[in-house]
């Protein structure tokens, strides 16, 4: 039985880490860290274990093999490489980091302590995502020619447990990234795993066009993004973030084939649209998810002893893009990365 302790008892740990770790049977919830004591509390009456006082104390136990570390963005790196040194595994929020400087370090104490660690990167665990991949891999549809990514939803204060403009995912001095950080990192980690390919080179523009504070003011933290990526074989394709789409969520993907055209959440008939250069239309349905697979999948590394199913490098990866999608909005000018 591999013991958790939870780490950031919020809206993420609530609705998908907690619950999950306690559906797995390999797995047992030891207990729960949050600043704000009642959080955990409010955990451990509902899914048992304890509620620590503090981090340190909750480093020292024992009883715990591996941390899921769901606190803001800035707390990630420290929080990471502090379990690891004290020898537990860890699977962390994305974005896994806020610098590269950070994201390095966390894979160098991973691997100086023989630790499994693991970004909570869900998007490659989804059905569609799953099919899709499959499809893209067995080559029937060509090579992928160029793409388009979107994630869009009305902003985390309607998501995080501070609701309203208050969220720390409106202050850079915790959250850092903006939308690009809580929603670009999770699209840059898609696509290129999707593509099998490194982004190499990136334009954007980036904006606070709605959120404000309680004065009136625009928030710190950017609202909305586009970016335009290539890949270093040459695939071009664009990343659209917003936190101010007020309408459905839009998670949807587009892959423009020699052979045809994948369709990822476009329709709301049907997940997966495959539709081949010969018209032919596959509609790919699935049974309803409800569970995102990322605990099954850290479990199931650590007891198997397996490398990690969202490694630190290819989380670092999606990381390195979007600091070049900011890079490239703020200077207004192309930005290259090395691979
Ligand atoms: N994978 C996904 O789809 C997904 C979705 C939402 C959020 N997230 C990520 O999960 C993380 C948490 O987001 P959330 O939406 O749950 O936010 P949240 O604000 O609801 O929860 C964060 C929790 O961390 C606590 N906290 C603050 N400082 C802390 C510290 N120093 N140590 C430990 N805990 C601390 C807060 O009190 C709060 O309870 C973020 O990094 C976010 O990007 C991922």
């Amino acid at each position: 039985m591999i013991g958790i302790g939870i780490v950031g008892c919020g809206t993420i740990a609530k609705h998908r880490h907690v619950p999950e770790f306690s559906m797995n049977s390999d797995s047992r919830i030891i207990g729960y860290f949050n600043p704000n004591k009642n959080k955990s509390e409010i955990l451990a009456a509902q899914y048992g274990g304890k509620v620590y006082t503090t981090y340190e104390d909750m480093l020292k136990d024992k009883a715990i093999d591996a941390f899921c570390i769901c606190s803001p963005n800035k707390y990630h790196a420290s929080d990471s490489i502090a379990a690891m040194n004290a020898g537990k595994h860890v699977l962390v929020e994305k974005p896994m980091a806020v610098s590269m400087e950070e994201g390095d370090a966390m894979i160098e104490t991973a691997s100086r302590n023989n630790r499994l660690l693991m970004v909570a990167h869900d998007m490659k665990f989804e059905y569609a995502i799953k099919k899709a991949k499959e499809i893209i891999k067995s080559g029937e549809l060509g090579k992928i020619l160029s793409f388009r990514t979107t994630l869009a939803h009305g902003g985390p204060e309607h998501w995080a447990t501070e609701k309203g403009i208050n969220s720390w995912f409106f202050k850079k001095e915790n959250a850092s990234d903006g939308v690009l950080g809580d929603l670009g990192v999770h699209k840059a980690h898609l696509i290129a795993w999707l593509i099998d390919d490194f982004i190499v080179e990136i334009k954007a523009f980036s904006a606070v066009l709605d959120k404000r504070n309680e004065n009136g003011n625009f928030v710190d933290t950017e609202d909305n993004s586009i970016c335009l990526l290539r890949s270093k074989s040459g695939i071009i394709g664009t990343l659209t973030v917003s936190w101010t789409n007020y309408g459905e969520m839009d998670k949807s993907t587009v892959l423009y084939c020699t052979n045809g055209t994948i369709e990822i959440y476009c329709h709301p008939d049907a997940p997966l649209i495959v539709t081949k250069k010969s018209k032919e239309r596959i509609c790919h349905t699935f049974e309803n998810q409800n569970n995102s697979g990322v605990a099954d999948a850290f479990i199931n590394s650590i007891k198997n002893n397996l490398s990690s199913e969202v490694s630190g490098e290819e989380a670092l990866r999606a990381l390195r893009v979007i600091l070049g999608c900011i890079e490239a909005s703020e200077k207004n000018s192309t930005v290259t990365i090395k691979c």
